[in-house]
């Protein structure tokens, strides 16, 4: 391919998301640390997130994800040339998740691989998807954010257990010689909030062990203070010169997409780039912070909901674990009607293939299962849920 053939432009083609059916309330987390639904809500905006029941994984609703991505771009599963797997939580240190999900979305062509840049890792991924199409190494890519926190949390230290939930979003981008797609990219990594927000043991540094186990070293830990001072000084200059490179001013971009971890924090960028809240997309409330996941789940509802139109610009903006930042000014240009085509993959007809002579003991943490059993909350059957989807809302064209 001789660079007058390669394409010039990435569109975002498809888009697709899945959330867990099980639902944690800040009135659950009440019951297992103290703590109350005013300090969660004042201080971070969150009043529930999901929770995968005990059948469910990473892959699992990744594919779920991908496949509704893939319908919504109305391509097949098999025109895919790469999977990217952003996550942080992957169902095993190796194979790479997203071979798992290859096979479970019926593709065999793809080069399939994961992504590690914590929460900024779906914005990461969407800017090497853009540099693979407009290289001419591949047309169409699914760009999956996918993650699951809950256990990897510590349901007894409030700092943390609040703030995580889990999903699954995903994004198709494919080759095109029209102008649209990303316009401009920024990534920033800033090693020295390495140790900021971490999970200590289970890599090579400290393998896991009875004792790395009873030192609880296996669950993230957070510095929230030197967090918060991160997300909010960098996510707005990372969002703005996204939108330099892209050769716009913040007030041409009609909505950030910005990663959901705090209303706090999305207050901050608003103000940084002197946009009013009404251009923040916010659904924080709903999911907590889904990590990789929550850019992804973000974009598929603003789109679903008629936030976003034909010929819009808008930003997808991250900060994470790193620290990293990253963002992406995008012109849209697919029918937003066009995703209710999602719609049509069914989370039951999804299967990734399980290890042979080998199953996970229980994987829902014993404080979460106890909690999640209680008797008069909506039955939740931790070992075979049919996993369901907060209602999108709908898109006026769709009335
Ligand atoms: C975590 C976060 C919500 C805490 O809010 P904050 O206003 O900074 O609160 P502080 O950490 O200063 O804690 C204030 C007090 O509340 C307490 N507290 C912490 N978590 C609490 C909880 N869940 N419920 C009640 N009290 C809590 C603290 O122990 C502290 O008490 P003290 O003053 O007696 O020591 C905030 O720092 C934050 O959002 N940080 C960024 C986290 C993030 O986005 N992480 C993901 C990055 S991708």
């Amino acid at each position: 391919m001789t660079a007058e053939t390669r394409p010039r432009y990435a569109h975002l083609t498809g888009w697709g998301r899945y959330a867990p059916a099980g639902v944690l309330t800040n009135a659950d987390l009440e019951r297992m640390v103290d703590t109350s639904d005013e300090w969660i809500v004042s201080r971070t905006g969150i009043r529930e997130r999901r929770v995968a029941a005990a059948h469910e994984t990473t892959a699992s609703m990744a594919a779920v994800a991908a496949l509704r991505a893939i319908a919504v771009a109305g391509i097949k599963p098999e025109d895919v040339d790469l999977i990217l797997l952003a996550t942080l939580t992957p169902d095993y240190w190796m194979p790479a998740t997203a071979a798992l999900v290859k096979e479970a979305i019926g593709n065999t062509k793809a080069t399939a691989m994961d992504l590690a840049a914590a929460c900024s890792g779906f914005v990461y991924g969407y800017a090497t998807a853009q540099a693979y199409i407009t290289s001419g190494m591949a047309k169409h890519v699914v760009v999956i954010g996918a993650e699951l926190l809950t256990r990897f949390l510590d349901y007894t230290d409030r700092n943390t257990c609040i703030l995580f939930g889990d999903g699954a979003g995903a994004v198709v981008l494919s080759a095109s010689d029209e102008p649209g797609g990303g316009l401009g990219i920024e990534l920033t990594t800033e090693p020295q909030g390495a140790y900021m927000i971490w999970l200590p043991s289970g890599g090579s540094k400290s393998p896991p062990s009875a004792a790395t186990i009873a030192r609880g070293e296996h669950f993230i830990r957070m510095e929230g203070r030197e967090t918060y001072r991160f997300a909010t000084r960098t996510l707005a200059t990372t969002a703005l010169a996204a939108i330099e490179h892209a050769g716009l001013q913040p007030d041409d971009i009609s909505l950030i997409i910005p990663h959901q971890a705090n209303v706090r924090i999305i207050e901050a960028v608003a103000k940084g780039l002197d946009l009013s809240m009404d251009r923040m997309f916010v659904n924080v409330d709903r999911y907590g912070n889904t990590s990789a996941a929550s850019i992804p789940i973000a974009l598929a509802e603003a789109a679903n909901s008629g936030r976003i139109k034909v010929g819009d610009r808008i930003v997808i903006v991250a900060f994470g674990a790193g620290f990293t930042s990253g963002a992406v000014a995008i012109q849209w240009t697919a029918d937003p009607v066009r995703g209710a085509l999602g719609d049509a993959v069914s989370p039951d007809s999804v299967h990734v293939r399980p290890p042979v002579d080998w199953d996970s003991v229980d994987p829902i943490p014993d404080a979460l299962a106890e909690i999640l059993a209680r008797p008069g909350r909506v039955p939740l059957d931790l070992s075979n849920v049919v996993p369901g989807e907060p209602e999108p809302a709908a898109h006026p064209a769709l009335r």
